[in-house]
């Protein structure tokens, strides 16, 4: 059997307004909010996982807590926890969660200080399935790297992922699943996040989402458009606290036989940013919010 997670279950964000993010990410981005216990808010999609979200209040400046990834079973947990707490710079023992969800698992700190965490067995909802114009999932996370072969090396040997595609500036890895990618390394000066896309159901309920986002204020800061590496349609927003987020679909569906190409097949023709031809650059803003979080240090246990 091969080693691998099954791709993100969930981030957790410390924003220094929980209530407002909270109310955004119901109202506007269409999570659904579950009890809050602690004062930690969880939300939801239409998707089984019990949350995709965590917000809880930040002591310092805004930060990404956790990524959390998910896993078949005890045994995966207990194989993967072997390769982790080997090659990870901090790991706690694989325990059962006391946190909303519950579930067996453990937290760690990757080579370049990223909080991760592996957890199998969490009460999952019965009624996951599509509903229109509300994401299932966290399709993808999309990480910066200052040192992109250690943390390749990681994703790949301790981790299980499958290095599926590379442009220029981004590295796509598949989980055990169907999605291209689930996880994506760009290159940079600084292991900061990047982004976190949210999949939604189809391109319809994308362009949707998009407008009620500009109904509210929040200007696209690049898109739509249609990606090459995972043919997904995009669209970058700068939430709450400027968290930097996307709403996503139809990302490309693939098996064992997928062929990866490198950079010099992801190329751009002269003027083009998407497959379509049609999103503008992205806005300085949009490049300034993409390195603009760091996770929070320490904060590495379930
Ligand atoms: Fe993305």
């Amino acid at each position: 059997m091969h080693l691998t997670v099954r791709g993100v279950r969930s981030v957790e964000i410390e924003m220094s307004d929980p209530d407002r993010a909270a109310e955004f990410y119901a109202k506007v981005w269409h999570l659904k909010e579950i009890d809050p216990v602690d004062g930690v808010r969880y939300l939801r999609g239409t998707g089984a996982y019990h949350h995709i979200l965590a917000i809880r209040k930040a002591n310092g400046a805004p930060s990404l807590r956790r990524v959390t990834f998910d896993a078949t079973d005890r045994a995966m947990v207990v194989r993967l926890h072997r390769g982790v707490s080997a090659a990870a710079t901090a790991c706690e023992a694989p325990h059962e969660i006391d946190a909303p969800g519950g579930g067996y698992g453990f937290g760690f700190t990757d080579p370049e200080g990223r909080n991760l965490a592996v957890i199998c067995e969490v009460a999952d909802h019965r009624d996951g399935g599509d509903i229109a114009d509300r994401p299932r999932k966290i399709a993808h996370v999309n990480v910066n790297s200052a040192d992109l072969a250690s943390t390749t090396r990681f994703l790949v040997e301790v981790l299980g992922f499958r290095l599926i595609d590379e442009t220029v500036a981004l590295s796509f890895f598949h989980a055990d699943n169907t999605d291209h990618n689930s996880f994506i390394v760009a290159r940079h000066s600084r292991p900061t996040l990047n982004h976190v896309a949210f999949e939604m159901p189809d391109l319809d309920s994308v362009m949707r989402g998009v407008g009620r986002m500009r109904d509210h204020g929040f200007p696209i800061e690049w898109g739509v458009g249609r990606h090459g590496a995972g043919n997904n349609v995009f669209a970058y927003f700068a939430g709450p606290e400027e968290f930097p987020i996307e709403l996503t679909g139809e990302l490309l569906q693939i098996d064992h036989t997928y062929v990866p190409r490198g950079p010099d097949y992801w190329r751009w023709p002269p003027g083009r940013l998407d497959q379509w031809g049609v999103t503008d650059p992205h806005t300085p803003r949009w490049k300034r919010i993409q390195d603009l979080y760091g996770f929070t240090p320490g904060a590495f246990r379930l």
